[in-house]
This record gives C-alpha cells, structure tokens and sequence, in this order.
C-alpha cells in the first residue's frame, strides 16, 4: 500500500488532498502545527503527525515518526498582501520562512531515501500568481516563485534517479482559511499613494463572476501529479488557474 505525506492539513487544500488520498485506499500522514484527530474520517490508514516546516527539530521528529513513505505534499503555506515598498522585513521573512525554506527543507528531508530506493514523488503547491505579474502580493509571489525555481532544478537533478518533482499551481480559493489566515499579514492598504492599485485589485478579487478554484480542484491535481508519472511539471488546479496557464503558455 502507498503512503503520502502531507504537510498543512488542519484545513482547506491540504485537508481535502488528506481525505482525497485516504478516499482511494491510499495510507495518509496528515501533519498539523497542532494535530488534530476529529478533522478527518476515521481510519486504520490514517496517522496524525506534529509538524511545523519552520523548525528543524519538529522536520527531523516528524520524518523519523513517518518512516518509509511514497509521496511528499509541501501544502502548508500562507498568504500576505501589502505595496512592496511597506511590506515589514519582518512579513518578508515569515513568508519566505514558511512558503519557500519550509518546503525545502521537507524536501531536502525525505529526498535522500527517495533517491536511494529510485521512487518517490514530491507535489509543491505553489500558486497561479507565479503565473502572472499581480501588485501588492510581492513578497508572496517572491516566495512561491523561489519554490518553483527550485523545483525545476530538483526535477532535473533527480530524474536519474527516479525521482519525480511536481508543482501544482491553484487558483484563487475562497472556500479554505488562506483569506483569515492571510489577514495579519495585510498591510499598508490605507496608504493614501497606493489608493489607486489597492481599488482596483480588491475590484478585481471580488468580481463574482471570476471563476475560482475549489479545493477537490487541487485534491485532483495532486493526486494527478502524485499517481500519473506522465504528468506535466507544473499542473494547474482549478478554472481560474488552468487559463493563466493556458495565457502564460
Ligand atoms: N486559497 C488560495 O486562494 C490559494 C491559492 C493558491 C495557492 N494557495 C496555497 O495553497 C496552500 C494551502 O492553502 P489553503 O488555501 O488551503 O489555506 P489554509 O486553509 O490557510 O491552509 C494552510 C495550511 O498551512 C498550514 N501552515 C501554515 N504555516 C505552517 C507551518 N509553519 N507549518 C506547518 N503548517 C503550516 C496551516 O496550519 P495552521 O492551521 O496551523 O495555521 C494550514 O493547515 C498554501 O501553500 C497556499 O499558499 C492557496
């Protein structure tokens, strides 16, 4: 039986590719900052593991707890919006911390065994703004665009080996708690310079007639990135990503 491992599972994307995994027979470590057993269905192949991509030790205790696994998900992340020029170091830092060095350092963390039994896959979830030039999300789109770029040179370095990379890039979500979470981390909106930019992007997020990513959206396409090794390197989820993509191409 298959194992993934999966990484931001308290909620929204992470949460439904948890249950997607578990739903097709597969065994399921769903990692939490703070776990949480009642989130997901009950099962004998579900394990509920500690795990804060900010702190090596936490890295190191949850891989070790896992043991031999197939796939890698690197889900957790969060979203921050503000003009660039007003974006606290700070905010820079936590984003890259958790968005970019979080996610490598998984990555770094499971790939040796992965290369030495030539299997395994490993599905970052970026974003379909790396797709796109978009104001006020610099430091954001900064930290999803590192994630890319080192996962095209990974993917390279690995395939030898029988490694596979993926990324799956999702759309705009309202159905996950990306928007709540994202809220400390909005700042300078009431900046008088950048009053103008700040109109017209909210305009723009809340146009209801923009079609939007759903989390089964991203579920898919993990799980299409995970059990498909003829699978493309970037995957779009959901119909807002997917026509970025097919814009950008
Ligand atoms: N929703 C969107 O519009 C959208 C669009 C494109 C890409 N994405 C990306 O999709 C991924 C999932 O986001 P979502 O929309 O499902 O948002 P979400 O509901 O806020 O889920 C984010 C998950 O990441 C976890 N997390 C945050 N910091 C962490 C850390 N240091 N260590 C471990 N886990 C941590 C959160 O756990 P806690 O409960 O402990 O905070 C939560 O489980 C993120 O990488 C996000 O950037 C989202």
């Amino acid at each position: 039986m298959n194992t993934v491992l999966i990484t931001g599972c308290s909620s929204g994307f992470g949460l439904e590719t948890a249950r997607h995994f578990l739903a097709r027979g597969w065994q399921v470590i769903a990692t939490m900052r703070t776990p949480r057993n009642d989130v997901l269905p009950p099962s004998d192949r579900l394990r509920v593991l500690a795990l804060d991509v900010t702190d090596a030790e936490s890295i190191r205790r949850c891989v070790a707890a896992a043991g031999a696994i197939d796939a890698l998900v690197n889900n957790a992340g969060f979203g921050a919006a503000s003009p660039a020029e007003l974006t606290p170091m700070t905010t820079v830092r936590e984003v890259f911390e958790t968005n970019t060095f979080g996610t490598i350092a998984m990555t770094q963390a499971v790939v040796p065994r992965f290369r030495q039994r030539r299997a395994g896959v490993v599905v970052n979830v970026t974003s379909s703004v790396t797709l796109k030039v978009l104001p006020l999300i610099g430091a954001y789109r900064a930290s999803k665009m590192a994630v890319n770029a080192f996962t095209e040179s990974m993917a390279l370095e690995l395939e030898p080996f029988g490694v596979r990379m993926r990324l799956v890039l999702p759309g705009r979500s309202p159905e996950t708690r990306f928007g709540d979470n994202a809220r400390p981390h909005m700042l300078g909106f009431d900046h008088e310079a950048y009053a103008g930019i700040v109109k017209t992007a909210v305009a723009r997020m809340m146009d209801a007639a923009s079609p939007v990513t759903h989390a089964q959206d991203v579920a898919e396409a993990v799980w299409r990135a995970v059990t498909d090794p003829s699978s493309p390197l970037r995957i779009a989820a959901g119909a807002d990503a997917e026509a970025w993509m097919a814009e950008s191409r």
